[in-house]
């Protein structure tokens, strides 16, 4: 089997995560269409555990609390994004209130589909684990039951020059992945 011969959905090839963004606003019903195509993910128990705190730039309050909440190195680029988003885990299952070991992967899963929905829209996504995830927890107000999980700058695609020296570069320089006989194994682990 010759890897590179095998095709994949194009929307799956086309997404990537930039970090210059254009400063075109992204019209409210894209953003909908982008909650709604996560809404529309597995989860375990159907229990939907992700939670979305959300602001677009020209609601300035609410975007620099997100803002904030992002390490310098990412606030750098991120803060050309019209859409801040910080995604959330509910820690116990609501059925049995018993912990969800599976959260975070639900919620990751949410975001890897809101992720093809934003490519179909013309928009793309960066996810980020660079945040205060207790600054973001105590200033957004996120009760205890849940937490933190990851944050998310969208928006149209940017011009790399408008980055910073260091980051222009990384924005053209090729992408990379593993092969496929480096993770998966058939039958047992090796
Ligand atoms: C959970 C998660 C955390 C990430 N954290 C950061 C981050 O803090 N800063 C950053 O610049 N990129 C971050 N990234 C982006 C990754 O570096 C990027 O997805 C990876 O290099 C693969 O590139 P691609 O998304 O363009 O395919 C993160 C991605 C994920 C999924």
């Amino acid at each position: 089997m010759n890897e590179k011969e095998l095709s994949i959905n194009s929307l799956i090839e086309r997404r990537w995560s930039p970090r210059a963004f254009s400063d075109r606003l992204i019209e409210p019903n894209k953003i909908h269409q982008l909650f709604k195509a996560a809404s529309w993910a597995a989860s375990s128990f159907n229990e939907q555990p992700w939670r979305f705190i959300y602001a677009t730039k020209d609601q300035p309050e609410g975007y620099k609390n997100l803002l904030d909440c992002l390490v310098e190195f990412n606030q750098q680029w991120a803060t050309s994004a019209p859409l801040l988003i910080l995604s959330v885990a509910s820690k116990k299952f609501q059925h049995n209130d018993t912990v969800n070991r599976h959260a975070w992967h639900d919620v990751g899963q949410a975001a890897a589909t809101m992720a093809i929905q934003a490519t179909e829209l013309g928009l793309y996504m960066h996810q980020m684990a660079g945040f205060d995830s207790e600054k973001a927890q105590k200033t957004l107000g996120i009760p205890d039951e849940f937490e933190p999980v990851a944050m998310i700058a969208v928006g149209y695609i940017g011009d790399p020059n408008s980055l910073p020296d260091g980051l222009r570069e990384k924005e053209t320089a090729p992408r990379s992945r593993k092969s496929l006989e480096d993770f998966t194994f058939q039958g047992k682990w090796k």
